[in-house]
C-alpha cells in the first residue's frame, strides 16, 4: 500500500496535467457538428506550430506505431528501398514494420550509443547513383537509448549527395521536449505521438506532411485506406475527420497545446535541457555512465543509465517501485537488464525532478550498486540556480 502520488518517470506515456484531464472529462460532442469543426481546426493549426511547419498535420486515433505505418504506406510502393539507421529498439521496430509492408530496408548498423550517423548516410546515398533509395527514415530521439539524431546534419548529407530521397523523422519522444524544426530543417515527413511531450494520454499520433511527401503520395502504390492522407485532408480542411475522431482526446490536445503556448516552446526546451543536465549530474557523480556516448547527442527527454557489470537494472527498478512507488523505464531489446531509463519529459518541474533523482539514488544504494558519491546535492544546486 502506497500513499501520496505515484511517480511515473518512464519516458512516456508521461504525467498528464490536471488541466488536460479536466479538459478530456467532458461530454462527447457531435463530431459532425459546428462545435467540433472549431475544435478540429484549432488543434490541426496548433499542431503545425509544434512541428514548426506550415504544412498539413494529420491526426490519427492511433498509437505512434500507426503513424509510422501511415508515413510509409502513403509515400512508398512495394519493394521500394528505405535507408534506416540502427539507433536502438525503436529504429528496429520501424524497420520491422517497413519490411512487413513489403519495403526493402537497408540498415546502417550502430552500437545503440549514438544518433544516426550523417557521414554514413551520406556515403550510402552517394553510392546510390541510380537513386534506388526512396526514403531516409531516422528516429530523432531514440527512446530506448537517450540519443538524439542531429537532423540538420542528416539533411545536409542528403543535400550534399544531391539525393532526392524523402527525409522522414520520428519525433515521438522529442516533439515538444527537444527542439525540432520541420520546415527549417527540410524534413519531408514527421511522425509524432500524443503521450510524451504533448502531455496527453496515449491514443493520438501524427503525420506532418511536407510538399515533397504529399507529391510522393500521389504516385505511391502501397495499399492504404484507414491511413490515407487523401481521405483525411479533404474533411480536415473544414475541421472534420473522415471517420470518428477521438473527440475527448482532442479536447485534451487543445488544452495541452494551450499549456505549451503559455509556457513558450523555447522555454519548454530549456526546461527539458536543465532537467536532463541535473539528471546526468547525479549519474556522473555516482561514477555511473549514461548510455549515450556523444555529449552532442544527449537526450533532454530521457536519460538511460548504464549498470556496472554484475548489477541488474531491472532489480534496481523493482526496488524503486516497491520502496518508493516510482516507475522507471526498463531496458528495451538487447539493453534489457543493462540500463534503466529516467523519463524527464512532459508535465514536469524542478521538485518532481528532485524527488525522482532522490528516488534513483536511494534505489541504487538499496540495490547495492557501488556509487562513487552523491550527485543529488549538485543537482539541487543546479536546479536552484537563477
Ligand atoms: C521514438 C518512438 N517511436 C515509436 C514509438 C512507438 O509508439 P507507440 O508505442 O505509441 O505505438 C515509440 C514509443 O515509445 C517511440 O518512443
Amino acid at each position: 500500500m502506497h500513499t501520496g502520488r505515484h511517480f511515473l518517470q518512464i519516458p512516456g506515456p508521461t504525467n498528464v496535467p490536471d488541466r488536460v484531464l479536466r479538459a478530456i472529462d467532458r461530454p462527447t460532442i457531435d463530431h459532425r457538428g459546428p462545435e467540433f469543426a472549431e475544435l478540429g481546426k484549432e488543434v490541426l493549426a496548433g499542431m503545425k506550430a509544434v512541428f514548426k511547419t506550415t504544412h498539413p498535420v494529420i491526426i490519427y486515433p492511433a498509437s505512434g506505431t500507426g503513424a509510422w505505418e501511415a508515413a510509409l504506406v502513403n509515400t512508398l510502393s512495394p519493394g521500394d528501398q528505405v535507408l534506416m539507421a540502427e539507433t536502438g529498439q525503436f529504429a528496429m521496430l520501424w524497420r520491422r514494420l517497413a519490411e512487413r509492408l513489403g519495403l526493402t530496408v537497408e540498415l546502417i548498423p550502430s552500437d545503440w550509443r549514438h544518433g544516426a550517423d550523417p557521414t554514413a548516410i551520406q556515403a550510402r546515398l552517394v553510392a546510390d547513383r541510380n537513386h534506388a533509395i526512396k526514403a531516409v527514415a531516422v528516429v530523432h530521439n531514440e527512446t530506448s537509448t537517450g540519443c538524439v539524431t542531429r537532423v540538420p546534419e542528416v539533411r545536409a548529407a542528403l543535400d550534399r549527395s544531391r539525393h532526392p530521397a524523402l527525409l522522414m523523422v520520428d519525433t515521438i519522444s522529442s516533439l515538444a521536449s527537444v527542439d525540432f524544426r520541420m520546415d527549417e530543417w527540410g524534413v519531408d515527413l514527421t511522425v509524432g505521438g500524443s503521450q510524451k511531450g504533448l502531455m496527453l494520454p496515449p491514443g493520438l499520433s501524427f503525420n506532418a506532411v511536407g510538399p515533397r511527401a504529399l507529391a510522393a503520395s500521389k504516385q505511391a502504390r502501397l495499399p492504404r485506406s484507414y491511413w490515407s492522407w487523401e481521405e483525411m485532408l479533404g474533411p480536415n480542411a473544414s475541421g472534420f475527420f473522415p471517420y470518428t475522431p477521438a473527440t475527448n482526446l482532442l479536447f485534451g490536445l487543445r488544452e495541452g497545446l494551450a499549456m505549451l503556448q503559455e509556457e513558450g516552446l523555447e522555454q519548454v526546451f530549456a526546461r527539458h535541457d536543465r532537467h536532463a543536465e541535473a539528471t546526468r549530474e547525479v549519474v556522473f557523480a555516482g561514477g555511473l555512465e549514461v548510455l549515450c556516448a556523444d555529449p552532442r547527442e544527449y537526450s533532454s527527454s530521457l536519460t538511460a543509465v548504464v549498470m556496472p557489470e554484475g548489477h541488474d537494472a531491472d532489480k534496481v527498478r523493482r526496488i524503486i517501485l516497491e520502496r518508493f512507488d516510482m516507475s522507471l523505464g526498463t531496458g528495451l531489446g538487447k539493453l534489457q537488464g543493462k540500463v534503466f531509463r529516467i523519463g524527464h519529459l512532459g508535465h514536469f518541474n524542478d521538485l518532481m525532478l528532485a524527488g525522482t533523482l532522490c528516488g534513483v539514488e536511494m534505489g541504487l544504494k538499496l540495490a547495492g550498486v557501488p556509487l562513487r558519491g552523491s550527485g543529488v546535492q549538485a543537482a539541487l544546486e543546479r536546479l536552484a540556480q537563477a
